[in-house]
C-alpha cells in the first residue's frame, strides 16, 4: 500500500513549532518540500546539543537520503540559501545536488525588493506591518507583476540576466529616488552578484514539479513543510498583517506543482497558547506579567529576526478556523511545557464584537474583537520528562482533552520541550507519529 503524503502546516501566526515537527517526520518520507513564503521563516530544530535555524532549506535536510525541495511558490533569495548551504556544511551537514533541489520556476528576492521593504515599513511609521524585512512582500509584488520578475531560471543566462537586471534596476532607482529620496543601486553590481549565484547553484535547479509529481506517481512519500501561519496568510489571515503567500494547505498545489490530492493528511501545528512577531490585531495577547511569563518560558525571540514576540492565551476560535481552512486531519501541540507554573490557563471560545457574540474567526473584524474565555485549572509540574500521556499531570491532560474538543481534531503529537526527544507520540493514522 502507498503510504499518504503529509502536509505540516501552523495553525497560528508563525513558529509553533513545525521545524521540530517537520523533523519527527522527515525520516519517514523521501522528499520534504518547501512551498510558501521565503527567508522570513525561521524553523528550529534541536539535534542534541546541535541546534539548527533553518530559513529557506527545508528541514529534511539533517536526514539522510530525503531529497529537500524549494519549491516554484517560494520566493526565493540566492545569497541567503548560499549562506545557509555552506554553514551547513561547515557543520558537517551534507548538502548537494543529490539532496537539494531548487524550482527553476520559483521567484528570485533581488536586493531592490530588500530595500523597499525596509524603505516602505519606514515610511508607513506606526502603521507599518512589520515585515521581516526579507523582501518578501515586494518579490511577490513582482511575481504578479511579471514584467519586474526574475525567475530562478534566469540566472542561468549571464547575458540575458544582465540586460534584464539593468532594465528593471534603473527603474527601480527612479521610484526609490521619487518616493524615498533613496541612494541608486549599483544595477551592474547586482548583476554580477546574481550570475555568480546561478553558477553555484546551477546543479541543484530544476523542474522540482515535474519531479514531485513523478515522485507521487511512483508511489515515494512526500512532506510538504508549510511556513509561517494560517493567520499570516495572504487571503485568509488578518489583512494586511499577514505575510504575501498562500501559507495554508490549500498552497501547496499550486506552491509545489503537484494536484491537491498531493496533499496528503495534514497536520496542524499549534503552540498550547500564541504568539505573534509584528503588528495587528492579536486578540488573546496578553500585554501584562501573564504574556512576559510566556515569552521567558518558550523563549520567544524570533528565531529570524531576534524580536521579541508578543505572547498570550490560546485562541481556539482562530485555531479551529485554521483547521478548517486546510483541512486539518490532526493535530501537534507543542510548547506545553511552557504552561507549567501558572494558577489558571485560560482559552479563548469566542468573542464580543459590537456587543455581539461572536462564535467564529472573521479576520476583518479581529481587531475590535474582545475575548470570552474558559479558564481551567494550571499545573505546577513540570512535563520535560513525558513521554506518554499517562506521564501528564491530570490537570495538563484535561487541557490537552479540552483543546481537542474545542477544534473538533485529535491531537496526535505532544511536544513538551525543543528537543527531539522531548515528544508525546499519540494514536495516529500518520505514519511516522503513529
Ligand atoms: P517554526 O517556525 O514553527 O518552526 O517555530 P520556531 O522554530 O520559529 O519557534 C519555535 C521555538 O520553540 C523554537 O525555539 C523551538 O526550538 C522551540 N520549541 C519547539 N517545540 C517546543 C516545545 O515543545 N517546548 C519548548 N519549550 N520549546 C519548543
Ligand atoms: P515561520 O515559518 C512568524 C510575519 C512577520 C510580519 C508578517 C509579514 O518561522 O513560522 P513578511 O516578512 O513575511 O512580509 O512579514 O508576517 N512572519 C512571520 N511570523 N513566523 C514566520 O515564519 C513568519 N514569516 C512572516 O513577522 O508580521
Ligand atoms: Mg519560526
Amino acid at each position: 500500500m502507498v503510504t499518504r503524503n503529509v502536509t505540516v502546516i501552523g495553525l497560528q501566526w508563525g513558529d509553533e513549532g513545525k521545524g521540530k515537527v517537520v523533523d519527527a517526520l522527515a525520516s519517514s518520507c523521501k522528499y520534504v518540500v518547501r512551498y510558501c513564503g521565503g527567508a522570513n521563516a525561521g524553523h528550529t530544530v534541536n539535534v542534541g546539543d546541535e541546534r539548527y535555524a533553518l530559513h529557506l532549506i527545508p528541514c529534511g535536510i539533517l536526514h539522510q537520503g530525503v531529497v529537500n525541495v524549494v519549491g516554484n511558490g517560494v520566493a526565493f533569495d540566492p545569497g541567503v540559501a548560499l549562506k545557509e548551504i555552506q554553514d551547513l556544511r561547515d557543520r558537517g551537514v551534507t548538502v548537494g545536488s543529490e539532496n537539494l533541489r531548487i524550482s527553476s520556476a520559483a521567484n528570485v528576492v533581488m536586493p531592490y525588493h530588500k530595500l523597499q521593504d525596509s524603505l516602505s515599513e519606514a515610511a508607513l511609521g506606526a502603521e507599518k506591518i512589520g515585515t521581516t524585512a526579507r523582501g518578501i512582500g515586494p518579490c511577490y509584488a513582482d511575481k504578479a507583476n511579471r514584467a519586474t520578475a526574475v525567475r530562478v531560471a534566469e540566472l542561468a543566462d549571464g547575458e540575458v540576466l544582465r540586460g534584464k537586471i539593468r532594465r528593471i534596476v534603473e527603474m527601480k532607482n527612479k521610484v526609490f529616488a521619487a518616493l524615498y529620496q533613496a541612494q541608486p543601486l549599483d544595477a551592474d553590481a547586482v548583476c554580477q552578484e546574481y550570475a555568480e549565484y546561478g553558477r553555484k547553484l546551477a546543479p541543484m535547479i530544476c523542474n522540482t514539479g515535474e519531479l514531485l509529481r513523478r515522485a507521487c506517481a511512483g508511489g515515494d512519500r512526500i512532506l510538504f513543510e508549510g511556513g509561517q501561519g494560517s493567520m499570516l496568510d495572504i487571503d485568509h489571515g488578518t489583512y494586511p498583517f499577514v505575510t504575501s503567500s498562500s501559507v495554508t494547505a490549500c498552497g501547496v498545489p499550486t506552491g509545489a506543482g503537484v494536484p491537491p490530492s498531493a496533499v496528503g493528511d495534514v497536520l496542524g501545528v499549534m503552540k498550547a497558547y500564541t504568539s505573534r512577531v509584528g503588528s495587528g490585531p492579536f486578540p488573546t495577547e496578553q500585554d501584562n506579567p501573564v504574556g512576559s511569563y510566556l515569552r521567558e518560558r518558550g523563549r520567544e525571540y524570533g528565531t529570524t529576526t531576534g524580536r521579541a514576540r508578543r505572547c498570550g492565551w490560546l485562541d481556539a476560535v482562530a485555531v479551529r478556523y485554521a483547521a478548517e481552512l486546510s483541512g486539518v486531519t490532526e493535530l501537534a501541540l507543542s510548547l506545553l511545557d511552557v504552561l507549567t507554573g501558572l494558577d489558571e490557563v485560560k482559552i479563548c471560545v469566542g468573542y464580543e464584537v459590537d456587543g455581539r457574540r461572536l462564535e467564529s474567526f472573521e479576520p476583518s473584524v479581529m481587531g475590535q474583537a474582545k475575548c470570552i474565555y474558559e479558564s481551567l485549572r494550571g499545573w505546577k509540574e513540570e512535563l520535560g520528562g513525558c513521554r506518554d500521556s499517562a506521564d501528564l499531570p491530570a490537570r495538563a491532560r484535561r487541557y490537552v482533552r479540552r483543546v481537542e474538543q474545542l477544534i473538533g481534531r485529535r491531537i496526535s503529537l505532544i511536544s513538551v520541550g525543543a528537543d527531539r526527544d522531548k515528544t508525546i507520540l499519540r494514536r495516529s493514522r500518520i505514519k511516522g507519529i503513529g
